[in-house]
């Protein structure tokens, strides 16, 4: 998997091939309705002014608590959501693709080439279809096979996810969680697209079964050479995947860089908190003072200014006014951190490291990654609920 980058747009020495996605202050606004009368009297901002660039064949992550924009982000980004401001541009077959301009046929024509795996394998399967038609629905809705080629094309895909060709008579409830990601994974492959964004893959799976979807997910695109926008709350399972993480908090992103460098180096108080909870999943090695406080304000009523300075630590009272800018702090790395808190928090690792107390970045290599496993076709999850007993 290649680095890819986020904002600025790319630069005149990057090949223009290389890159698959452009999105440029995108925002997608809810609007809050009240009364009789439904009057609109506010906005949930889930998305403000996101700027990603994508090359072709590298992982994204992107991560924030629940409630930060991410799914809204992913699905704007393929007009699932109708986005309320902003430019999606994606290159394909030598063109620079305007998504905002599309009209909604072109868009279905073109979502072949851009599909979602959903967060939850309980639900984003019809439970009224068996898999045979879960996984051949997109081939026969977009004509692309029919008779004895379609069958062909689902028994490989089948197969490629994991699964068995018997598995096709079955329904989703004879399924396991990750057995049921596989099934989501292979639909979304059916038409050969370009970019997949994976909403939260394996949120819902058990460790054991986490690790063999993201090796799964990690074989097929370098197979298929697919791009990802891989979306987690999780920055361990993110670090693992992705070449590169941008990390989000009220619908903007607020910090992104290579994956290994944001957790050697992370440069926003938001990153090193998400960071610290990650590291210290033993309670006698989590930080003696949490890093951050509260919880997520409502997106309707975002804090002025920087918007994460009602939990910083670090703020001071121009945070309330000035809005910060995502700027470089290291080649490839930018973060909206202000250079006042990104000193203070550079003075506090250097202050742990002369203590002798390993910093969030020396704990780095201890993270409880979910490692590759080996992956055995066909595999039967591990993972023993009451769905997969005796159903295989
Ligand atoms: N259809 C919707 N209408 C109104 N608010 C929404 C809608 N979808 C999401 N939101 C709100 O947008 C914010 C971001 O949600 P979401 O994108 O699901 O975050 P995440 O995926 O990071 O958990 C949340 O406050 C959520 O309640
Ligand atoms: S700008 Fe202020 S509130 Fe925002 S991260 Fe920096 S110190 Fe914290
Ligand atoms: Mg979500």
């Amino acid at each position: 998997m290649n680095a890819p980058s986020t904002h600025p747009a790319p630069a005149a020495t990057e090949k223009a091939d290389d890159i698959i996605l452009e999105v440029r202050g995108l925002k997608t606004y809810f609007p809050v309705k009240k009364g009789i009368w439904r009057r609109v009297v506010g906005h949930v901002k889930a998305v403000d002014g996101v700027d990603l660039t994508l090359r072709r064949g590298e992982t994204l992550g992107l991560v924030g608590e629940s409630g930060c924009g991410k799914t809204t982000l992913g699905r704007s980004i393929i007009r699932l959501i109708e986005p309320t401001a902003g430019s999606i541009h994606f290159h394909h077959g030598g063109e620079r693709i305007d998504l905002m301009q599309l009209g909604r046929g072109e868009m279905r024509r073109l979502r072949r080439e851009l599909q979602y795996i959903f967060q939850d394998p309980f639900s984003s399967l019809n439970p009224w279809m068996n898999v045979f038609d879960i996984v051949s629905e997109p081939l026969v809705v977009n004509r692309v096979a029919s008779g004895s080629e379609l069958r062909g094309r689902v028994e490989s895909l089948i197969r490629r996810v994991g699964l068995k060709p018997d598995h096709l008579r079955r329904y989703p409830y004879a399924f396991s969680g990750g057995q049921r990601q596989r099934i989501g994974i292979a639909r979304a492959l059916a038409l050969n697209p370009s970019l997949i964004i994976a909403d939260e893959p394996v949120s819902a799976l058990d460790v054991s079964v986490q690790a063999q979807i993201l090796n799964l997910l990690e074989e097929l695109q370098d197979e298929f050479n697919l791009t990802y926008i891989f979306v987690a709350h999780d920055l361990s399972v993110v670090e693992h995947i992705s070449d590169r993480v941008a990390v989000m908090y009220l619908g903007e992103i607020v910090e992104t860089a290579e994956s290994g460098e944001l957790y050697r180096n992370p440069s926003h108080p938001y990153t090193a908190a998400l960071l610290s909870a990650v590291l210290d999943p033993d309670p006698d090695r989590r930080p003696e003072r949490p890093r951050m406080k509260g919880i997520v304000p409502d997106p309707a009523d975002a804090p002025p200014g920087c918007k994460f300075h009602t939990r910083c630590l670090y703020a001071e009272p121009h945070c309330a006014r000035e809005v910060p800018v995502l700027r470089e702090v290291a080649p490839g790395h930018e973060s909206k951190a202000c250079a006042s808190c990104l000193e203070r928090m550079r003075a506090e690792a250097t202050g742990r490291a002369a203590e002798g107390v390993e910093s969030a970045s020396d704990r780095a290599e201890d993270v409880p990654h979910v490692s590759p496993a080996p992956l055995a076709a066909p595999v039967e999850d591990a993972d023993n609920s009451p769905s997969n007993e005796g159903k295989q």
